[in-house]
């Protein structure tokens, strides 16, 4: 089937089947492009918990779905490549986060949202890039906290806040990839250009930040807070689709990653399991209504408080 006829068949199961489409911006432009909601971590799931749709089409990573399918367990949440996994939640067996958790008596814990379903299960409190430090800072100075996985989000945060977070060991591969020389590089060919960094980069990458902040801050710092034209950015280069979209007349440049040598042709600075969201693999996901994301109801109980708790602080 051709793309148009593709895009055809995909808007009219959505409207036969009541079905919404929620996409991350790091997925394709062609996604993008046809979702009814294109947003980051923290909108996606706000979405998702206010959506009146009987079936959820979450194109993102694996863990989004499950977030969907906690907020929304009666309805149906489909995926189109169960395969779209996350290096940052795999960074995290919820076995060993819930062994490190029981060796801290005391401690709050808080989960940044890129984990599984089974290390909510372990959380007080679920965190994205976005809502991160309005949590940490809604709790009492001498509060003892846990914070998991991302060890370069827990690192800024803790610098930030001045808290002293014990942090787990994680990371995400796409975002550890970006390195200083690179952005350096970039500078120099275009110095009046603000270099916007996601906060799972590494400290060296964050220290050059004009801005630091989850998709949906970079975007918006991008396209309506500054006055720049020009923006080096280092993040998953798909959200360039949406800045580009938001500001045609304003140039941004993606930080190539860090490549190891005879690695050529890489595209590291995109996250593949994103890419995984074709439109072909969404029209198949919902005719067929499959793969369908299904969670243990005993960790749904338990998973939506910490997940509730933060679209609360979020409000
Ligand atoms: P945000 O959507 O919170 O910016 O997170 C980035 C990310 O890596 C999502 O997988
Ligand atoms: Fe996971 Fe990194 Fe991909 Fe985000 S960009 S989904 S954190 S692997």
């Amino acid at each position: 089937m051709d793309k148009s006829k593709l895009t055809e068949e995909i808007q009219r199961l959505r409207r036969e089947k009541n079905a919404v489409i929620l996409a991350h911006y790091y997925t394709l432009g062609e996604i993008q492009d046809i979702a009814d909601f294109v947003g980051d971590s923290l909108a996606l799931a706000q979405k998702a918990a206010q959506t009146e749709a009987d079936i959820i089409v979450m194109c993102g990573v694996h863990f989004m779905g499950e977030t969907c399918k906690i907020l929304c367990p009666r309805k149906k949440v489909l995926v189109p490549d169960l395969a779209a996994g996350c290096s940052l939640a795999d960074s995290c067996p919820a076995e060993e986060f819930g062994k490190f958790v029981k060796a801290h008596p005391g401690y709050t814990v808080l989960s940044y949202v890129n984990t599984t379903a089974a290390v909510k299960y372990y959380t007080d409190i679920v965190v994205t890039s976005g809502n991160a430090r309005k949590v940490v800072d809604s709790l009492p100075a001498d509060e003892k906290i846990i914070f998991g996985p991302d060890r370069n989000l827990g690192a800024y945060l803790n610098e930030v806040t001045g808290r002293k977070m014990l942090l787990w060991d994680g990371a995400c591969d796409v975002h550890e990839r970006f390195s200083p020389e690179a952005i350096l590089a970039l500078k120099k060919e275009h110095p009046e250009a603000k270099v916007l960094v996601h906060p799972e980069c590494k400290r060296p990458v964050a220290l050059l930040a004009d801005k630091i902040g989850s998709t949906a801050a970079l975007l918006k710092y991008a396209t309506q807070e500054s006055e720049a034209t020009e923006f080096i950015v280092a993040t998953e280069s798909g959200i360039l689709h949406e800045m580009q979209r938001q500001a045609p007349q304003k140039i941004f440049f993606p930080v190539p990653p860090e490549v190891a040598e005879g690695q050529i042709g890489c595209h590291c600075n995109e996250c593949a399991y994103m890419r995984l969201n074709t439109l072909e693999k969404l029209y198949h996901c919902l005719k067929d209504e499959t793969p369908e994301i299904n969670v243990n109801p005993k960790i749904i109980d338990r998973a939506r408080l910490p997940i509730d708790r933060m679209l609360e602080l979020s409000k």
